[in-house]
């Protein structure tokens, strides 16, 4: 058997390099820790991008992801699958919604929302659906949702794009109700309420009730991709919940499981009945190892009150970044909700990265000055405050390298 957390003597490419990765494996992980194959320990303030929910081998997690291997990993969806409907239940109960298609990502999550849109458009005679688009957007890497992903970065290489979507600026109502006037093939709306590559930008309530009330007056259906910011993050299970509405479809996927693979389009409203027999599908969606997952995740969520967690966490978190760096010159705002934090500073500062790996700690950097952090909702002010203590340091230095004078003023 093959050593699973052992890189080879003289690694040799095989695997397709579209990633820049640290030159580090992680072989294990308790709680919010994590150690790599060579014994190092580090704090982790990324969660493995939003998925690992519960930090690692959780205690009562891992029981039930074994219980069930020990049954049954995939039937098919030949057959009825009874975890499928106990997620399914489960998850209309936490969404206010109606039904679930499920699958393996985000970015399925997202295909199955832009065909129900689509479909949507055509059972109302729009033969050619268009479907409004956010800057900064970020909703996955197949042809479609890269096409209504708001970065040239992820588009360029890949044209021709698919067509059918307009974009306009995140927060800018008066943007939506142009487009509302003057294009009639409009049907839908896709918007990630706090865009997580994108940088953490934060949706204004008042915008998504705006937004809300535009689908509302055109028919249209409101998606709200809460692949990163949504089960719990923000201290409700989705965020759309802030805001007091219930959107049309809501596509999720990385923390649902716990770190197994699953997404899920969850949809209500107006997406209710479009997709019939025949219309979407995938193998592996919904097989049994990936609903208990989700189960036990969700259940363990609320047995731990892991919401309230990552708001006091979370809040603690941005009011003490606040109150160290938040004056400095070079930053330029923090901000976030939950745990889903978000420090944009004037410089690109992907180099604190590997700095912060060399302190023990795991941290992100997205659109070249936002740094990131996304940790597991088990997260406590403990861990917190050992974050921090690695975090202001780190990046006190990274200004005053800059230059940024009353940086070096205000460190001292
Ligand atoms: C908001 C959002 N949507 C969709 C995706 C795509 O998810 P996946 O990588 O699982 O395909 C991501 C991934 O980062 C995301 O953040």
């Amino acid at each position: 058997m093959n050593a699973p957390d052992k890189l080879p003597a003289s690694p040799e490419p095989h695997v397709m390099s579209t990633y820049g990765r640290l030159p580090m494996a992680l072989a294990y992980g308790r709680g919010c820790w994590l150690w790599d194959t060579e014994g190092r320990k580090y704090l982790d303030g990324l969660a493995g991008i939003a998925v690992n929910t519960l930090g690692h081998a959780h205690p009562k997690l891992v029981p039930a992801l074994r219980d069930q291997i020990g049954k049954l990993i995939h039937s098919s969806n030949y057959y009825l699958v009874p975890l499928q409907e106990q997620l399914a239940a489960r998850l209309c109960e936490l969404s206010g919604l109606t039904n679930v298609f499920f699958c393996n990502s985000g970015l399925e999550a997202n295909e199955a929302a832009l065909k129900i849109a689509r479909k949507y458009g055509h059972d109302r005679g729009v033969a050619e659906p268009a479907i409004i688009v956010m800057e900064k957007a970020f909703h996955g890497r197949s042809l479609a949702t890269l096409s209504a992903t708001g970065s040239r970065k992820v588009q360029a290489g890949f044209e021709p794009l698919v067509s059918g979507f307009v974009r306009v600026p995140l927060n800018d109502l008066e943007a939506v109700r142009q487009v509302a006037e003057h294009n009639k093939n409009v049907v839908a709306v896709l918007i990630e309420p706090i865009q997580g590559e994108g940088g953490i930008n934060v949706s204004r309530l008042e915008y998504l009730r705006g937004l809300k009330e535009i689908c509302e007056r055109k028919e249209w259906l409101f998606i709200s991709d809460e692949v990163q910011c949504g089960v719990g993050r923000t201290g409700k299970w989705f965020v759309y919940q802030h805001a007091g509405f219930l959107p049309d479809v809501v596509p999720i996927a990385k923390g649902l499981a716990g770190g197994v693979p699953v997404g899920a389009c969850v949809i209500g409203g107006r997406a209710k009945g479009v997709f019939k027999p025949g219309n979407h599908g995938s193998t592996f969606g919904g097989n049994p190892l990936a609903c208990a997952a989700a189960l036990a995740t969700l259940d363990i969520i609320e047995e731990e009150r892991l919401m309230d967690n990552a708001v006091r966490t979370g809040d603690y978190i941005r009011t003490e970044l606040t109150r160290q760096i938040g004056g400095l010159k070079g930053v330029r705002q923090i901000r976030g909700q939950g745990l889903m934090i978000g420090i944009e500073l004037d410089y690109p500062c992907g180099e604190l990265v590997q700095q912060a790996l060399d302190r023990g700690m795991l941290i992100n950097v997205t659109v070249d000055n936002v740094i990131r952090l996304l940790p597991p909702l088990v997260f406590r002010i403990e861990e917190a405050g050992l974050l921090l203590a690695t975090l202001v340091p780190l990046v006190r230095q990274f200004l005053d390298r800059q230059g940024a004078p009353q940086a070096a003023a205000q460190s001292a």
